[in-house]
């Protein structure tokens, strides 16, 4: 796998504000990662850096095999760009906002235009944008992003304000994009919906990369348990079963299911005593640590360490 962008070592101040500090990774072709941390941990900054909005205080960055703040950078039409907040002309129509993003690109106008429709504006592209709602705002902006097939895809925060359909037609066209060798880097705040969808995730805290990794390796850096509820017939309201080993953290959820904190190492085997028991329990459900949880998690050890 290639790099599209390598941060090595990067600082942002703004005046005393340290946006971003020492911060470095690499993006490869085809990785969909999620970029994540709370308001002001640098998101925004790190998107813009690479755009070559802005130059970073120390440290370089390299997008396409050169530095995107170079007047001459050839790589800006291999980027496609979704800002947080997308202002837009609204005297235009939807048409004439894609097709004008397009020649800005130099890219093929048609093309531009029929990606209104793989983003759902097909019926409204005729309207002034004036008259659209925030999603579909929040639309017209994302296929204005997609034009002329990105090699690099920046999207910040780009589910809010979409409907639960559009979400799905979205996750789908990035992930064809990626499966296609597009580096897309989406920052969220909702990280229930980026844990199927991302193969990578950078947590920010305060400017600093805390975490990064797919799913499965920020779980097995966090070792935090996974929960095993069980429905149990022929308990008493409180009870818990004899057979549970000392050390496993239990609790009863309702009147028949028990929670069960499980050490990653202790798993396997809890599972195998519930379910050599026979008839008592009557179903299990396993629920491995959720990206909420691991965020939470290295945000809290980030803290503790600072
Ligand atoms: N132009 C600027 N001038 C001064 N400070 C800035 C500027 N842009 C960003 N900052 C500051 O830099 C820090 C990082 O901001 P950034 O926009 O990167 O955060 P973010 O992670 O995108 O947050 P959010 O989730 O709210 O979008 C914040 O403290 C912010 O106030
Ligand atoms: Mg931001």
């Amino acid at each position: 796998m290639s790099s599209t962008v390598r941060i090595a070592d990067v600082t942002k101040h703004y005046g005393h504000v340290k946006a971003v500090r020492d911060t470095s990774f690499e993006l490869g072709e085809g990785e969909l990662v999620a970029l994540i941390g709370h308001n002001g941990a640098g998101k925004t900054t790190l998107m813009k850096l690479m755009l070559g909005l802005i130059r970073p205080t120390a440290g370089s960055i390299e997008v396409l095999g050169d530095n995107p703040a170079a007047g001459e950078f050839g790589g800006r039409r291999q980027l496609g760009y979704l800002p947080e907040n997308v202002s837009l002309d609204a005297a235009l129509s939807g048409r004439e906002t894609q097709a004008f993003y397009a020649r800005l690109k130099r890219e093929n106008v048609p093309k531009a235009l029929a990606l209104l429709d793989t983003v759902g504006l097909g019926a409204a592209a005729r309207r002034r944008v004036g008259t659209y709602s925030k999603g579909m705002r929040q639309r017209l902006g994302l296929a204005q992003a997609l034009i002329g097939h990105p090699k690099v895809l920046l999207l910040d925060e780009p589910t809010t304000g979409l409907d639960p359909e559009l979400r799905q037609t979205f996750y789908d066209v990035i992930e064809r994009l990626a499966a296609e060798g597009t580096t897309v880097l989406l920052s969220s705040h909702a990280l229930t919906e980026l844990e199927e969808r991302a193969s990578r995730v950078i947590i920010m805290n305060r400017g600093v990369k805390v975490a990064d990794g797919s799913i499965e390796q920020l779980r097995n850096i966090a070792r935090l348990p996974t929960r095993i509820q069980l429905k149990v017939a022929g308990l008493t309201p409180g009870e818990l079963p004899s057979w549970l080993p000392a050390g496993a953290p239990c609790r009863r959820l309702n009147g028949h299911l028990i929670e069960i904190d499980a050490a990653p190492e202790r798993k396997l085997e809890l599972l195998h005593l519930a379910t050599s028991l026979g008839t008592s329990v009557e179903d299990v459900d396993v629920l491995p640590p959720t990206l909420d949880q691991l965020y939470a998690h290295f945000l809290r050890h980030a803290e503790q360490t600072a």
